[in-house]
Formats: structure tokens, C-alpha cells, sequence
């Protein structure tokens, strides 16, 4: 599989920076792989009080003002996708869902369909709801027809160090907080899928008419 000729739009959410670290990590493996890469974070939506209550939030907002809003031509010009959240009661953060639910348009003129696109997440807890959290994002790329590309065991000893999700690179970052080497594997593991994700992009890119 070659990345030659892929396009990555990386659109995430993060709320204190755990999530914004795999997203960069991610773009990393799809350049490092030869795509072109964008990176968008999609604007926050929670209430000013909630975010100024939480010194990490508002310092993390802060500190990432810099990096685009993802639009639906992001979209359209990618021909891979990769989406990451923080674990919110199991779910997808409302943020990246708002986003998720602006794209009827491009889905609706088969934009978004036969393209890769794949996920990652943290969360606080071991079992805090990392796969659900996955499982549930995944639901649109089926809608929109994307072909759905998990990390799987593909490559096990990557996959493994990582915490062993084989539905997306997933934090816990209850471990990554006191564990150097864990968090370093999880990071490893982002890069790789986004490599992963940028092979499956070019390849599929260069077999379309
Ligand atoms: C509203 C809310 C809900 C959350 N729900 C969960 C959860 O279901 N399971 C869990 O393990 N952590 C949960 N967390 C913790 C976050 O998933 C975790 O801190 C994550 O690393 C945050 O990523 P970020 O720094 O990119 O925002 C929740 C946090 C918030 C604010």
C-alpha cells in the first residue's frame, strides 16, 4: 500500500490536551507516511462558567486557538479521515458530534463515501468506555459509506504496548499520568495509525477512476 496522493483531515476535540496530543501524533504518521495533512479542532461549545471553572481547560483552549475550525470543504478535500474525542460518558463529546451532524450535505452527494476514516479516544478510567465511545463514532462512517480502518492487531507489539484497543488508539489517562513508557507507546500507536490510515488513503485514492 503506498500514501502517495493522500489527503488526511485530522478533526478532534479536547477539552485539557490529551486528546489534542494523539490527534498531533496522528498527523505525524500520516506525514511521516508521505500525505498531506490538515489538523482542525472543532470549536468548543460548553459554557463559558464550565470552561473558566476548569484552570486545564481554559488553559488548553488558550493554548490551541491557533489551529483551524474544521469546515465541510476540509472535508471534501480529504480522501481519508481520522476523528478523535475524549471519552464522555461513554460517548463522543458533543463538540466533535456537532460538528459530525453539520455534514448531511457532503453525505448526502456521496462526498464522504470510499474513503478510509478511522478514531481515537481517551479516557480517564481503564474501562471508562474507550470501544463504546469508538463503536459509536464509527456509526456515521457506515452512514456516510467511508470504509472503517481500526488499528486492529495488524501490527500486535504497536497495538499491544498501547493498552491493546484494537477499535483505535485510546488513552487511559489515568495510567499515561504516572506511566512515561505507556504514554510513549500510546503516542507511537497514534502515529502508526495515522501512517495506517494514510497507506489505506493513497492506495484506495489511486484505485478510483
Ligand atoms: C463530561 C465528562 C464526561 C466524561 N466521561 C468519562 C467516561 O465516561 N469515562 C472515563 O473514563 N472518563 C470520562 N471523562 C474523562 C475524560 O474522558 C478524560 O479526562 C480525557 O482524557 C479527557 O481528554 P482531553 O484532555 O482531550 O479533553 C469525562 C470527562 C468529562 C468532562
Amino acid at each position: 500500500m503506498s500514501a502517495q496522493n493522500a489527503r488526511i483531515t485530522v478533526v478532534y476535540y479536547s477539552s485539557t490536551g490529551n486528546v489534542h496530543r494523539l490527534a498531533e501524533a496522528v498527523v505525524d504518521g500520516a506525514a511521516d507516511a508521505g500525505a498531506e495533512v490538515r489538523l482542525r479542532r472543532v470549536p468548543e461549545l460548553a459554557p463559558a462558567e464550565v470552561v473558566e471553572a476548569d484552570p486545564a481547560w481554559r488553559a488548553h483552549l488558550d493554548a490551541t486557538a491557533h489551529v483551524p475550525e474544521p469546515s465541510l470543504d476540509d472535508l471534501r478535500w480529504a480522501n481519508g479521515y481520522a476523528f478523535g474525542t475524549p471519552t464522555r460518558f461513554g460517548n463522543v463529546a458533543a463538540q466533535l458530534r456537532q460538528f459530525l451532524d453539520t455534514t448531511s450535505g457532503p453525505w448526502q452527494a456521496g462526498e464522504l463515501a470510499d474513503k478510509p476514516a478511522t478514531g481515537f479516544t481517551g479516557s480517564y478510567e481503564e474501562h471508562g468506555g474507550q470501544e463504546s465511545t469508538l463503536l459509536s463514532l464509527y456509526n456515521t462512517f457506515f452512514h456516510w459509506g467511508a470504509v472503517v480502518v481500526p488499528t486492529g492487531y495488524v501490527d500486535y507489539e504497536v497495538v499491544h504496548r498501547a493498552g491493546g484497543n484494537p477499535y483505535g488508539v485510546s488513552q487511559v489517562e489515568e495510567r499515561a499520568a504516572v506511566d512515561a513508557d505507556y504514554a510513549k507507546a500510546v503516542l507511537t500507536a497514534a502515529r502508526y495509525q495515522g501512517g495506517r490510515l494514510a497507506a489505506f488513503a493513497g492506495t484506495l485514492a489511486a484505485a478510483r477512476p
